[in-house]
């Protein structure tokens, strides 16, 4: 499975800084770094990166859409109209549209579900909060959020996962190698039971914190298959650096 580098910049950039940044993350990346590098920007700098990125092997993804291909859905995101534009992915249910748009489990199925019937990969994120970890509901939430959001996806077409615990979003806590490698264990072992083709070629992407000085300790875990940053993403050159220190504590295998 490729390991991957993703970027989301949440409600950060417009149209120019997006356009600059692609320039600039072209311009330093090797050929063979393109592929593993995936950005999440905010829609209306979707434009931008792709026509930024195109003829690259760099993807990109909606942070958020409506499972529909048009309608009454005021403020929303067409997923039809960003796979028209070139975006190959899509977040659901990031912990920000959990917590502060309090997007239900079987709201986000929906959206796993009508991504996949376009050929657009869903991201699915889930994590606990620091209440579910000192109550140690750990297991229980992530599995939760799993096994609702996956309900009617369909496991030949291709969907990632992402987990990031709450507590370590945008608050420089990172959670530790052992945290991140037993959450990860208990996803592989739930995509295990749900498909076992699916689970080979599913990714599990780690988030929280991540940033160059921490990353060396996560990169070459048991079933850590990329990472998706915040914070640190939003410098192209950082970007570059946390993919490339990934590849280093890897062994070069990215
Ligand atoms: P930070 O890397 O800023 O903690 O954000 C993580 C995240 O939410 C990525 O989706």
């Amino acid at each position: 499975m490729d390991f991957v580098c993703a970027g989301n910049w949440k409600m950060h950039k417009g149209p120019s800084e997006a356009a600059a940044y692609i320039k600039a993350l072209r311009e330093m990346a090797q050929p063979e770094e393109l592929a593993r590098l995936v950005i999440f920007p905010p829609a209306v700098c979707a434009a931008a990166v792709a026509e930024g990125v195109a003829g690259t092997e760099i993807r990109w993804g909606g942070q958020n859409i409506f499972p529909a291909p048009s309608g009454a859905a005021t403020g929303e995101n067409s997923p039809a109209v960003f796979k028209d534009m070139g975006a190959k992915l899509a977040l659901v249910g990031h912990s920000e549209r959990r917590h502060i748009f309090g997007e239900p489990d079987e709201a986000l199925a929906k959206k796993v579900q009508f991504l996949q019937s376009i050929g657009t990969t869903p991201v699915l994120c889930v994590g606990e909060t620091l209440d579910d970890r000192r109550w140690n509901r750990t297991a229980e939430v992530i599995l939760r959020q799993a096994k609702i959001g996956l309900t009617a996806a369909d496991p030949t077409k291709p969907v990632w996962i992402a987990y990031e615990p709450v507590w370590a979003i945008g608050t420089g806590e990172v959670a530790t190698p052992l945290q991140v490698e037993e959450a990860h264990s208990i996803l592989r072992s739930f995509l295990l039971e749900w498909s076992s083709a699916a689970s080979a070629v599913t990714p599990i992407l780690y988030g929280g914190s991540v940033k160059a000085d921490n990353v060396s300790s996560l990169a070459g875990l048991n079933n850590v298959n990329g990472f998706l940053i915040g914070g640190a993403s939003l410098d192209a050159k950082e970007l570059l650096n946390i993919l490339r220190l990934s590849r280093d504590a890897r062994g070069g295998k990215i």
